[in-house]
């Protein structure tokens, strides 16, 4: 095991790309996905579960671990990884992105952003120094620098000075974090969809210097074919040898649509949140297991499926268990989807390594177009 950070390109199809990310907690195979256990754990999931899905590596959230319990509890128990029992690398976001969507009054400066928390009203500030002392308390491997962003659609003044402010605190961020052998901090690209701006802000990152850069600011309310016209041009403008993380991307044909244009890692909390809803997702598409027509049916969500949700019981039976308000219904729903979601994931980096992604890509969204049958 190698004790530093770094990243290994092992092969590339167009412009998607295949490779390991090397962390001292262990490896992260790219393109990869990353399931959001927001608050210390991905809900309805054992760790060793998530783990058995495939996944490499967790999210965690700056912003609902400093308000509960508190970063320095965290730290006071032996770090993040001990206290939820998960001993692979976790990458953390940094805090200002939950701040705007969830948190109640908040007052933005120069400085960092002030805000009520959506526990119990208490007020909290962040900024870049505070949000890379928070990521360092909890022990996350990848650090994510502290930005701001614009829901979409916003007029382009806003966009430009939102970014601008989110590069001078990428600075900050950089400078507060230090050097700290075997934990990487991770740029954060903004500048919506203008691509002078997406520019401007990768030229910028890339002089301050990252380990890794993630495109943000997408999948904020622009659509997906918006998001793929950012995306057809803006990994282009970062550099080739470091890893590039899609934030809060997305639905399986969104992770596809990404991977071809060269993002590497992604995160969402759709397969998780959507199996406590009763959504399932399949090479076939959506299937709603609420619906009635699952009544009866002896047959598993997926028959080429081999999760424990599709080994073990029937469309029936989680039909049942979904109508009846039991637990193990968003158990077994979440287990299949991260599990479908690492198979895609699976699936990719063997088509790029094998240079067939474009035949892989074909039979996807074949199998979809036929319907869940
Ligand atoms: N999650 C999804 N999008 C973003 C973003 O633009 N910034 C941060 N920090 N987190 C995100
Ligand atoms: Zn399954």
């Amino acid at each position: 095991m190698t004790e530093k950070f770094s990243f290994t390109l092992h092969a590339t199809d167009g412009k998607a790309r295949t490779g390991v990310i090397h962390t001292p907690r262990g490896e992260i195979r790219t393109p990869a996905f990353m399931p959001v256990g927001t608050a210390g754990t991905v809900k309805a999931m054992m760790p060793e579960s998530v783990a058995a899905t495939g996944a490499d590596i967790l999210l965690g959230n700056t912003y609902h671990l400093m308000l509960r319990p508190t970063a320095e509890r965290i730290d006071r128990l032996g770090g993040l990884h001990k206290f939820m029992n998960w001993p692979k690398p976790i990458l953390t976001d940094s805090g200002g992105f939950q701040v705007m969507s969830l948190s109640g009054l908040r007052k933005l400066t120069e400085e960092g952003v002030t805000f009520a928390s959506h526990v119990d009203g208490s007020k909290h500030f962040l900024s870049p120094e505070r949000s890379m002392e928070i990521q360092r308390l909890l022990g996350s491997d990848i650090v994510m620098a502290f930005d701001e962003c614009p829901a979409l659609p916003a007029d382009e003044t806003r966009v430009a000075e939102s970014m601008r402010l989110s590069m001078r605190w990428a600075q900050r961020s950089r400078d507060a974090f230090g050097d700290r052998p075997g934990h990487a901090l991770f740029g954060i690209m903004q500048g919506g969809v203008t691509p002078e701006l997406r520019a401007e802000s990768a030229e910028k990152l890339t002089e301050i210097g990252f380990d890794g850069y993630a495109v943000g600011g997408l999948a904020v309310g622009e659509g997906q074919e918006a998001m793929f016209g950012v995306l057809d041009y803006a990994p282009g403008f970062l550099p080739e040898d470091r890893p590039r993380y899609l934030m809060g991307v997305g639905k399986p044909d969104d992770i596809v649509g990404a991977v071809e244009r060269g993002i590497d890692m992604m995160d969402c909390v759709l397969p998780s949140r959507s199996g406590r809803t009763g959504q399932a997702w399949t090479r076939r598409g959506q299937v709603n297991i609420k619906n009635a027509r699952h009544m009866d049916d002896p047959r598993p969500l997926d028959e080429h499926c081999t999760c424990p949700a599709c080994r073990n019981y029937s469309r029936a039976y989680l039909h049942h268990v979904f109508r009846a308000g039991e637990m193990i219904s968003g158990m077994l729903l979440t287990w299949h989807n991260l599990h479908y979601y690492q198979e895609l994931m699976q699936g990719l980096r063997d088509a790029i390594a094998a240079g067939r992604l474009s035949a892989f890509v074909t039979e996807f969204h074949a199998l979809r177009a036929e319907g869940d049958i």
